[in-house]
């Protein structure tokens, strides 16, 4: 059973591993941190301390609390060290292979009772958990970067996991001040699933020549409300990290052409053009980086907004349709985890389920791909003119 006394081991101690190790510190759990690359530990240690000061000048921090989280981690070069933790978060490369021989190697050292999870974005938690002798202890906790500032944490059974360790790990990460999520272990589970069509379809609408990118940035933000357009956030978030989700969700879906990535983003990723991390990818950047003005007049900006918005509420529908998340979940998911203004389903009854469906129709008539075509769930609303929301 896990508890506030319960010790934590994160395995990885790169940008993950380390907030999490931060998190479960100021939850006031001992924890242990290891990796097997002593620079990045060593690194690790650096940042977190540094971090640490950074807070206590800002008043953000008390000393003697930054004292307490800091001294509470204890880096570790020794697996074994982890023999008395209750919880081992796995924050490692994002590699099959290795993630299960990783989690081989922890089963040797811990008690029967140890819950074992991965903050895995992309892979199976049922096939991390068919390398381990007792599948029913491992789960999905899967945190947003970074995580000490983002609530969402995405929690995920694989088939075998047992129900305790399900309730126990998500009571657990609540009292962390977290918003917990539920979600079937499927490609993207539910946020790295249901924003695809947002880069996806401004990327098509791009290509397209429809619009520039920053009159697709500016309508999203301005008649969206959206902290940051599509091209900025990709830009944020990086091509390198941004289209790899984009393409494994897509080819873990067999290829469903809904989720097809694009030659422009793979362009910029094959040719270094990561966003800012490397000072260019759809904009250039300089100090003074301000979004160019928008072009579009007002019905194409009106359009672009409800296209994007229409297609994210698709996948939203199809997320709860598909019962990888409930109702609740899926909205939460959306504001806690990306920042949306507002969850997608509720977004859909505002506008109506009939506006909606009008919209998705237009685009899977003008287009004939399979691409465009409408939940179910959205047809069955629109027949029993029923609301997500009741
Ligand atoms: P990272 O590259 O910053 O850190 C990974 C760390 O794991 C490195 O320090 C590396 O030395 C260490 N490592 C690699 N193999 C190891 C092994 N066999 N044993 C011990 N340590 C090992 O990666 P990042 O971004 O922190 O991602 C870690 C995991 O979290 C991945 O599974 C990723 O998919 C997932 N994730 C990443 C997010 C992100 O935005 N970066 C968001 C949510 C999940």
């Amino acid at each position: 059973m896990l508890s506030t006394s319960s010790e934590i081991g994160v395995i990885g101690s790169g940008a993950m591993g380390l907030g999490i190790a931060q998190t479960a510190s100021a939850a006031g759990h001992k924890v242990r941190l290891y990796d097997n690359n002593a620079d990045a530990l060593l690194k690790a240690k650096n940042t977190l301390q540094s971090g640490f000061s950074k807070l206590v000048e800002k008043q953000k921090l008390s000393e003697a609390s930054a004292k307490t989280q800091f001294e509470n981690i204890t880096f570790e070069n020794d697996l074994s060290k982890f023999k008395n933790c209750d919880l081992i978060i796995e924050a490692i490369v994002e590699n099959l292979q290795v993630k299960k021989s990783v989690f081989q190697e922890l089963e040797k050292i811990v008690s029967t009772e140890c819950v074992l999870a991965s903050n895995t974005s992309s892979l199976s938690i049922t096939s991390i958990s068919s390398a381990c002798k007792k599948a029913g202890r491992v789960i999905g906790i899967h945190f947003f970067n970074p995580a000490t500032l983002m609530p969402l944490v995405e929690i995920i059974p694989g088939l075998a996991t047992e129900k305790h360790v399900i309730d126990s790990s998500r009571k657990l990460i609540d009292g962390w001040k977290k918003v917990t999520v539920l979600a079937k272990d499927t490609p993207g589970f539910i946020v790295n699933r249901v924003a695809r069509p947002y880069y996806s379809e401004a990327l098509r609408i791009y290509e397209e020549g429809i619009a520039d990118m920053a009159s697709i940035d500016h309508a999203m933000k301005n008649l969206g409300g959206f902290k940051m357009g599509p091209f900025e956030l990709m830009d944020m978030i990086g091509h390198d990290v941004n289209y790899i989700v984009t393409e494994t969700v897509w080819t873990q879906f067999y290829f469903d052409p809904k989720f097809k990535p694009s030659i422009s983003q793979k362009r910029l990723l094959e040719g270094g053009f990561l966003g800012r991390k490397s000072g260019k990818g759809f904009y250039e950047y300089s100090k003074e980086f301000t979004l160019p003005p928008s072009t579009a007049d007002e019905e194409t900006s009106k359009l672009i907004f409800m296209r994007i918005l229409c297609m994210l509420i698709n996948e939203a529908a199809d997320t709860l349709y598909l019962k990888i998340a409930g109702r609740e979940d899926i909205d939460l998911a959306m504001t806690k985890g990306v920042n949306y203004p507002k969850g997608l389903l509720k977004w859909a009854d505002e506008i109506g389920i009939e506006k909606v469906v009008r919209e998705l129709n237009t685009l899977k008539e003008f287009y004939e791909e399979d691409r465009y075509r409408i939940s179910p769930i959205l047809k069955q609303m629109l027949v029993s003119n029923k609301r997500f929301w009741g």
